[in-house]
């Protein structure tokens, strides 16, 4: 976790001492840091060095407006999925001209918001949807400029929850039919083709599936541009995983030359769509113990973070590396199963995690920032955790701690 380090027994990130932001703000507590999203971006932005480009960050990762606001500063693009997530953006100030827009299930009043934005490109993921916002655009007196997902059907081999890139999964566009539907779209008077697009899953630990997802769309390319269609890009997806304990994913680097060398000279701009190796390791979740509770079969240490913070866990059996934020003699430790206050017993952080604990101290649980906040809920009426941004020896509060009242703020009883 190359911005979080120990000094002195102490966890640091860049030079705040991570006890400082429980003490300010209190747990639990998101904490990322500004330099390590910073690096983050610059490594596939330098990457690409020399080659049109664009890093669409996507937005679902982590979409808090201060994160949205530095990469937008570092020009990065954005990966959207949702009116919601194209509002944040915009918000931020992020870039219309830097947007695509992905999903299945985009309605018609997303549709409207992105055109009226003047987004780069719709990721365009079934007949039904080219229609409809053929329709749409139609009705705005515009041309919307589509890319088709296809579904290149290779196996990410990754967790099947975030598996997207084979056949029996909902997304994109058949492998076979996408050279008619790309015909079918030419016809079509207000959609513009401009790329061709693909995502095969996330998490990924290995080169290979990517590079042959690669081959296998400029193959398709070939065939379009032999078509006498005229695409303007090629959008590789996200999918990039990061370490989270004993991983050894690519480095971003190794990743964008393996992109571009299979790529070649091609005129072809390259998008990319990563999420969490921008922001995965720039985060992590701090929580204090609360309790320990030794039973007679297991040692629990109950923290004030649970499932609703962080649900990968729960939802994936993700392991998060966790940490203390203070050491303690490694002779004190135990074997903890390290668990939230929510009435489940899904409800865990992590499983058999030696650590010398005491009530009070304070916890990292590391590799937090995508897919955390993005995906917490008000589970057991417990309102959602702060947002902290380091930036050297500053902490910025980049999301205030949700109050009991907002969560009850839309909810009315009867008369
Ligand atoms: N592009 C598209 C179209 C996507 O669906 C996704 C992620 C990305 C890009 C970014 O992928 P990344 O670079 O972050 O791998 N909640 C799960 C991950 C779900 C990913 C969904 N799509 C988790 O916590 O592991």
């Amino acid at each position: 976790f190359p911005s979080f380090s120990y000094r002195n027994g102490h966890l640091w990130a860049e030079s705040v001492q991570l006890e400082r932001i429980a003490l300010e703000f209190g747990t639990p507590c998101y904490a990322y840091s500004r330099a390590a999203l910073t690096t983050a971006y610059c490594e596939f932005d330098d990457a690409f060095a020399g080659r049109d480009h664009l890093v669409c960050y996507a937005v679902k990762a982590n979409s808090n407006l201060g994160i949205l606001n530095l990469l937008a500063r570092l020009g990065s693009g954005f990966d959207i999925v949702s009116g919601g997530e194209l509002q944040r953006v915009l918000k931020a100030g992020g870039d219309p001209q830097k947007i695509v827009f992905s999903g299945v299930g985009k309605q018609p009043a997303e549709m409207k918001a992105a055109l009226e934005a003047g987004i780069l490109c719709f990721n365009v993921e079934s007949e039904a949807e080219l229609h409809g916002l053929n329709r749409v655009a139609g009705e705005m007196g515009k041309v919307a400029p589509v890319s088709l997902r296809v579904n290149p059907d290779v196996d990410a081999k990754t967790h099947p929850y975030i598996s997207t890139g084979l056949k029996e999964n909902k997304f994109g566009i058949p492998f076979d039919e996408a050279e008619a539907l790309y015909a079918s779209a030419q016809a079509l008077g207000n959609v513009r083709v401009a790329g061709l697009d693909c995502h095969i899953g996330s998490q990924l630990t290995e080169l290979a599936p990517f590079i042959e997802t690669c081959k296998k769309m400029l193959g398709l390319l070939d065939r379009l541009e032999a078509q006498g269609l005229e695409i303007e890009h090629l959008d590789l997806g996200g999918g990039l995983g990061i370490r989270y304990a004993g991983e050894n994913p690519p480095s971003a680097r190794e990743y964008v030359e393996a992109l571009r060398s299979v790529v070649g000279n091609r005129r072809q701009k390259i998008l990319i769509e990563p999420g969490r190796s921008l922001v995965g390791n720039a985060g992590v979740l701090l929580t204090t113990v609360e309790y320990l509770k030794p039973t007679p079969h297991r040692d629990f240490a109950i923290v004030d973070a649970a499932m609703n913070d962080l649900m990968r866990p729960a939802l994936y059996k993700a392991y998060h590396e966790i940490l203390p934020v203070v050491a303690r003699n490694e002779m004190d430790a135990k074997t903890y199963q390290v668990v939230g206050p929510v009435c489940e017993t899904g409800d865990f952080l992590g499983h058999d995690r030696h650590l010398a604990l005491a009530q009070g101290d304070l916890l990292a649980v590391m590799s937090a920032g995508a897919y955390g906040m993005s995906m917490s809920s008000n589970y057991n009426a417990r309102p959602r955790a702060a947002e902290v941004m380091i930036d050297g020896d500053r902490i910025h509060l980049i999301r205030e701690r949700e109050s009991v009242e907002q969560l009850m703020a839309g909810e009315k009883i009867l008369p």
